[in-house]
């Protein structure tokens, strides 16, 4: 056995023979950055996944773990339950948008989308319309891994390596349209047309009576941070209303403040049926996802024998003692040291250090929301993604973490990140852009 091999572990979404070849293995974190084995302080461009908000070990958070993990380790939730559950479900339904107030605990992202979609299937059978399986999704969409998620998501390598037999989809075209949106701050001023969609194509192909659900992110992530035009989310949102047809946001990377409010569906005024997050609820220090559901369809199905589970679905781990006292602790910080107002303070700053990326080599796109943004590179002739990658490996050289979904670099800060700490990231992503030819 080799002591201090890198083989066994197969790493995620990690080109694993670069990886182990030129391994960038961090130790430890502290508020934006990580220190790397060989010493290095590495700043946290991407809040680990967008997770950590408040910054890394916080010390509130660091406290409440220690404080559970004495108490009670571990507890089901099946037949069962402890406080810490209860309590963290109803914190979240108080601030969630009017009318969601009912909340399923999972751990992480993806199961959090396979649950919606479940709950929605099982909404529509209760209601006598089980023929309503079809679910519509967006190209460029990120749901994570599930075959719910991959079904819905419309990042086609995600999908590539696994077959066809998934669920009934369609898609929407993504929200960009580069002829106009290529370097907008902020939300695109034209664009709320490309809704109709939903209504002139979808609906009139399938028939509303078989869709069940429409699954949206707010600002697309994972795909290099598309930002919906104004008023688009809105159209959805009506023709949504129009056909009865249920409307699920994906608030995995824009829940608990990225975008200036505690969701996007507030910071957008739009409300939807379910709400998916994950992510930042727990600052990235245990994993908890979950869906905030409308009441109405919660009610729905609380039917059905007495003694039967009203829904056969749920997780080992779901509500578990650790992640619920994490999240509960996050929340605490998030309300008692104002983090989303330092967002807000700290976006105009964030808009215009990210844009003066603009005359950088090679930059033909920036995008950017509350504390979001992308900065695409043009693809190489016959190698899409090659550029990013590269960039990506050089901004770690200097002392950035960045991420490159394609050729878009993305940054997204933590919310106690200072405009210094912004001005550093942006000029190790100069530094590294300039270095990639
Ligand atoms: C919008 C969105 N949904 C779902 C997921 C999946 O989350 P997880 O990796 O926790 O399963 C992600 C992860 O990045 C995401 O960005």
């Amino acid at each position: 056995m080799k002591p201090h091999s890198l083989d066994a572990y197969w790493m995620p979404f990690t080109p694993n023979r670069d990886f182990k070849a030129a391994p960038r293995l961090v130790a430890s974190a502290q508020g934006v950055c990580y220190q790397t084995e060989d010493g290095r302080s590495i700043l946290d461009g991407t809040s680990g996944l967008w997770c950590v908000g408040a910054g890394h070990r916080h010390p509130k958070i660091s406290e409440a773990m220690k404080a559970q993990i004495d108490v009670l380790d571990f507890a089901s939730s099946f037949q069962v339950g402890h406080r810490g559950a209860f309590e963290l479900a109803e914190r979240i339904a108080d601030i969630a948008p009017a009318g969601l107030d009912r909340v399923f605990l999972v751990n992480s992202g993806s199961e959090a989308c396979d649950t919606a979609m479940k709950l929605a299937l099982a909404y529509w059978r209760v209601r006598g319309e089980g023929q309503r399986t079809l679910f519509v999704g967006r190209e460029r969409g990120f749901h994570g891994v599930g075959f719910g998620g991959i079904s819905v998501g419309g990042m086609v390598n995600n999908r590539n390596a696994f077959g066809t037999s998934l669920l009934r989809t369609d898609h929407l075209r993504a929200t960009w349209e580069p002829s106009e949106q290529a370097f907008v701050r902020g939300q695109p001023e034209h664009g709320a047309a490309m809704a109709d969609e939903l209504e002139k194509r979808i609906i009139a192909l399938h028939g509303a009576a078989n869709i069940a659900a429409v699954v949206v992110e707010p600002i697309a992530g994972s795909t290099g941070v598309l930002v919906p035009p104004k008023g688009y989310l809105n159209r959805l949102r009506e023709i949504c209303d129009r056909h009865q047809l249920l409307l699920i946001f994906d608030e995995v990377i824009t829940g608990f403040g990225r975008t200036g409010k505690m969701f996007a569906s507030q910071t957008f005024d739009v409300t939807p049926d379910m709400i998916l997050f994950a992510k930042t609820i727990t600052n990235g220090a245990a994993p908890l996802g979950g869906v905030i559901v409308k009441r109405e369809i919660h009610d729905t199905l609380m039917q059905g024998p007495k003694h039967l589970s009203e829904l056969m679905h749920g997780y080992t781990c779901s509500g578990h003692p650790l992640s619920s006292a994490t999240a509960l602790a996050m929340l605490d910080v998030i309300q008692s040291e104002n983090l989303i107002g330092r967002v807000n303070e700290l976006t105009p700053h964030f808009t215009d250090a990210v844009h003066s990326l603009a005359s950088a080599p090679n930059v033909v796109s920036i995008r950017n929301f509350g504390l979001a943004a992308g900065v695409e590179l043009a693809a190489r002739e016959g190698a899409v993604g090659q550029r990013g990658f590269e960039a990506q490996a050089h901004a770690f050289k200097h002392g950035l973490l960045t991420r490159a979904p394609g050729d878009t670099l993305v940054l997204a800060p933590p919310f106690i990140t200072t405009r210094d700490e912004v001005d550093q990231m942006v000029e190790a992503l100069r530094r590294a852009i300039a270095d990639t030819p």
